[in-house]
């Protein structure tokens, strides 16, 4: 099975080509076509995310970016694609507010003919509404163009499914052990799931306030750092951690680590952060050990409910996604903690390139619901829905 996977919630178009043989979870992935363009650049100058700039930028390339997917795939052959004049209007009035889209995709059908495609997967939420919309309504035109269902995928089941693509190149996800828990940590998410299997989500905790991956975005724009600022603010951290530079704020909180449930709370770090730095000048080493400090309170914390959950409920397998699990300290801290307290307990965690925002995992995500994969008609009617929830 060839999937088109397209992904838009935030500020990456990402769009890939990947083939699925067997069915899930008995399946082998190969990735065929993959293309990613981070509009980081384009945002890094606000400090944040612009959704009508983020759709903008969307569609301005996906079409290319999906050309150029199906071309690393070999699967463009010189066209047309022929349409019908009902499908021509369909696509027209679907792309009705996009004319410079529907313009690229009407040249892009002319050129090839229809590509050996058997599905689209793509993200309907969460995330940035307008940015999720050219994704789905330029899934929905290619649907109608070609005769292709379409699997709308959750971004979140996404980035549990990342951490198990390298599992499926020499055993496969039938080796999966449930129940199994998802660590979800990312710019909009801190959550922990219970998996009683595949495709059951429970919510068993999740942040009150900001998300982690927001966390390390504003501490590490206190200390003067490029947005988004969790990487850089943990290259900082591992510098002081090498040089044990000695601690600029010792007591840095640990909010709710011993509030009983799996819930989180990371507005109050940074608040503290705000207030260790004040009006102050801080040297290099300030801001290295003030990173070091506060990355690891953040993952002693996501480290001790982790650990807590998997002794609520009796957890096999961990699995850790979304872009904060690109973070080495929190990968090494979790790989040691559960070595050394659950050495059964198995820990998945996704390659680096797989841990930010991608398609691969949606193609993923949409393969485990193949089964149940819209036809044309009732691909239509899917909606963008910024606060999707598991
Ligand atoms: O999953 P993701 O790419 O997008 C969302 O769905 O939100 O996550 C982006 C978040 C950003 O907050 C970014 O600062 C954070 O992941 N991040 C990191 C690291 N790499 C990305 N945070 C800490 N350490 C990292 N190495
Ligand atoms: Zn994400």
């Amino acid at each position: 099975m060839n999937i088109l996977a397209i992904e838009t919630s935030c500020d990456e178009t990402a769009i890939s080509l990947v083939r699925a043989t067997g069915e899930f979870p008995v399946a082998h992935y190969e990735i065929q076509g993959n293309a990613i363009f981070s509009q980081i650049d384009i945002h890094a100058e606000y400090g944040g995310v612009f959704p009508t700039m983020a759709k903008r930028e969307h569609a301005a390339r996906i079409t290319q970016l999906s050309q150029q997917v199906l071309k690393e795939a070999e699967l463009l052959e010189s066209g047309p694609t022929v349409l019908t004049d009902t499908q021509t209007q369909k696509i027209a009035a679907l792309l009705d507010r996009e004319p410079q889209l529907t313009e690229r995709l009407f040249e892009f059908l002319a050129a090839y003919e229809r590509p050996d495609i058997d599905m689209i997967a793509v993200t309907t939420g969460p995330g940035l509404e307008p940015a999720l919309w050219v994704g789905v309504n330029f899934a929905k035109a290619l649907a109608i163009a070609w005769n292709i269902p379409v699997a709308p995928v959750n971004h979140m089941e996404g980035h549990i499914l990342a951490s198990l693509y390298d599992v499926v190149e020499d055993e496969h996800l039938a080796a999966v052990r449930f129940p199994a828990l998802a660590l979800l940590v990312s710019g909009g998410h801190t959550e922990l799931i219970h998996m009683p299997d595949w495709g059951d989500y429970h919510k068993i905790g999740q942040t009150r306030d900001d998300a982690v991956g927001e966390a390390f975005d504003k501490v590490a724009r206190l200390l003067g750092l490029p947005y988004p600022g969790g990487p850089a603010l943990s290259k900082l951290a591992a510098k002081a951690r090498k040089e044990s530079v000695p601690a600029y704020k010792s007591d840095m909180p640990r909010p709710m680590r011993d509030s009983g449930d799996l819930d989180f709370s990371f507005s109050g770090i940074k608040t503290s952060v705000r207030y260790a730095i004040a009006d102050k000048t801080l040297s290099g080493d300030d801001k290295q050990a003030l990173a070091r400090d506060f990355e690891d309170a953040v993952v002693e914390v996501l480290v001790h409910k982790t650990l807590a959950a998997i002794n609520k409920h009796q957890i096999q397998t961990v699995i850790i996604g979304g872009g904060v699990s690109a973070n080495q300290y929190l990968r090494d801290q979790l790989q040691q903690t559960l070595h050394t307290e659950h050495p059964d307990c198995e820990l998945y965690l996704p390659r680096v390139d797989l841990s930010t925002d991608n398609s691969i995992m949606i193609a993923l995500a949409g393969h485990a619901k193949a089964a149940k994969a819209s036809n044309v008609a009732a691909a239509q009617l899917f909606r963008a829905d910024g606060n999707l929830s598991l």
